[in-house]
Parts: C-alpha cells; sequence; structure tokens
C-alpha cells in the first residue's frame, strides 16, 4: 500500500514516469493501470506501469523500497527485522543491478536498519542511500500542533530526530509555527502529550487499521523526498542517513538532519543539541546498534 500510494503522490506531482514492482502478478500491473488511467483527471503527464521483472525498472533516477511485512498491533518495528532484511537486501541488489546510477530511499521497518541492509547489499556509496522516517515523524508533529492550536498546517515546522521507534526525539525546543517557537503558544503539557502522540503515531494507526500499518502519509513522506532529489532542491529533512563521526557516531543509520538533492544526501546537517536532547538522541541510536546487531553478519 505504501509503494502504491508513494506512486499515487508522485504521479499526482508530476515527479517522472512510475514503474510499480511486485513478485506478485496482476497486483502491480493492475495498480499501474488503475493510476495511469487517473492521470487525465489529474491533468499531469506521468507514465505509470507496472511489473514482476526487474528489466522493466532499468534507468530508474530513484528507487524507493518498501517491500516487506508491515506490523501488527502488539508489534514493535524491531520485531519486523527478522523477516524483513532477507527480502529487502535482495530486492536492494535486485533494482541496483538494473539501475546504478539510482538514489535508494528506503521505508521498510525497522528502517533504520533496513536502510544498512540496503546499503550492504547495494554496494553504493552512503550519499545514495536514504532511509525515510523523520519527514513521517515530522508531518505527524506538524499535524497534530496545527490541530491543537486550529492554525496552517503551513505555518509549522517541527524536526523529529533519531531513530524511527519508540525512543524518536521530537525537538520541541525548534518546533515553531510562523516562527514564533511552539513553548510561547501551548503549555507544557499540551506540548507534552503531542509529543507522545507522535511518538506513538504508527502504532496508533497500526491500532485502528489492525491489518496494516499507515501509507497515506508514509507515501506522502517518499513523495517529498523524491521531489528533493529529482528536482535537486537541496532540502533539509530529517531522514536516517549513515553517520560517519557526524553526532559522535560511526557505522549505523539513524535520522538526523541532511541536505538533500540531486545525487541523494549532500551533507549531515549537525545541529545543535542541549545535553538532554543529546542524551535522547545517544540513546535513540543505541537502540539502532541493538538491532543491527540481531543482522545476520552484523558489524556491531
Ligand atoms: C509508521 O510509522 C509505517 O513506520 C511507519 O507508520
Amino acid at each position: 500500500m505504501t509503494g502504491a500510494t508513494a506512486a499515487q503522490w508522485c504521479a499526482a506531482a508530476e515527479l517522472g514516469d512510475v514503474v510499480l514492482y511486485d513478485v506478485i502478478e496482476g497486483l502491480p500491473q493492475g495498480k499501474a493501470l488503475d493510476l495511469f488511467e487517473a492521470t487525465p483527471l489529474a491533468g499531469v503527464d506521468a507514465r505509470v506501469r507496472g511489473t514482476n521483472r526487474w528489466e522493466e525498472t532499468a534507468g530508474s533516477d530513484v528507487v524507493v523500497i518498501t517491500a516487506g511485512s508491515p506490523r501488527r498491533p502488539g508489534m514493535s518495528r524491531r520485531d519486523l527485522l527478522a523477516v524483513n532484511h532477507g527480502v529487502v537486501a535482495e530486492v536492494a541488489a535486485r533494482a541496483v543491478e538494473h539501475s546504478p546510477d539510482a538514489v535508494f530511499i528506503v521505508l521498510t521497518n525497522p528502517v533504520d536498519v533496513m536502510a544498512y541492509v540496503v546499503l550492504r547489499a547495494s554496494g553504493l556509496p552512503p550519499a545514495r542511500v536514504v532511509g525515510q522516517a523523520g519527514v513521517l515523524d515530522s508531518t505527524r508533529f506538524r499535524a497534530f500542533i496545527a490541530q491543537e492550536l486550529d492554525v496552517s498546517v503551513e505555518d509549522v515546522t517541527a524536526l523529529v530526530l533519531g531513530g524511527h521507534g519508540d525512543s524518536m526525539v521530537p525537538l520541541v525546543r525548534l518546533a515553531q509555527v510562523g516562527g514564533v517557537p511552539l513553548s510561547e503558544l501551548l503549555p507544557a503539557e499540551t506540548i507534552a502529550r503531542l509529543v507522545q502522540r507522535t511518538r506513538d503515531g504508527g502504532a496508533e494507526i497500526v491500532g485502528l487499521l489492525k491489518t496494516a500499518s499507515a501509507f497515506y502519509a508514509p507515501g506522502a513522506a517518499l513523495c517529498e523526498m523524491v521531489a528533493a532529489v529529482l528536482r535537486d532542491k537541496g532540502r533539509l529533512l530529517p531522514a536516517p542517513a549513515y553517520l560517519q563521526g557526524e553526532y559522535g557516531l560511526n557505522g549505523l543509520y539513524t535520522g538526523v538532519p541532511v541536505l538533500l538533492g540531486a545525487g541523494g544526501v549532500r551533507r549531515v546537517v549537525e545541529v545543535h543539541l542541549e545535553p538532554e536532547e543529546r542524551a535522547a538522541f545517544l540513546q535513540s541510536a543505541a537502540e539502532v546498534q541493538a538491532s543491527m546487531a540481531e543482522l545476520p553478519g552484523a558489524p556491531c
């Protein structure tokens, strides 16, 4: 669902042609045809097609990986590691054979670890493998803030760093509404409630859907990142990126602000963190590291 929904957002934004890949015969073809038939109504020229053959994805500029199982109620994202790492490694290896110059954006959970799996399986440089998590977590935080204050979502900015799990770090100090710090607009206990709802955002939707996890907002978040790459925007977005000394961390993916444009991650941006923010960020990164240790051939 997330792949197809990302395709819908991307086609509607006329970002380019889209190929949906799945192993199930007929499924990507049917979804792609349905979406393509909507393009005259959307007024966009985007070719959308579905396939079970990697050859038909050849020469892609961006590869978005959503393959694998989603969560069910009661599961953590980390519970998916054992089922998802094999399929994600296989998908990455096959996709890169046909699109060696692409930027890879990974959504499959646990995303911080799966981005590392893609890095390892594809052999691509770290700049060309990035995860999607922080854009989703931040848009949830922004939506909740806008709803609470009854203001336009357009004026709300927020940044969520760290691993995409229960210990993610919504940076309240940096959240603003029209340039005004959030702490001047809402009492601390209300902000704490919104922060917790953000951390629980994925689980809240899994709890409601029961047999699926979220896909509209994750799809939109993927589209935002695809647009940043294809239009060479140089967007400053939070995303799991491979750290090589930044924030004092090495050899893992975790959510940090990145400059995203053509070619992928132009650079990881190191923002100043207050001591308690840094401690929460490092704790979250340590949890990612602990998950990575569960991978076969683990690096740490
Ligand atoms: C979420 O937070 C799917 O992890 C994703 O909804």
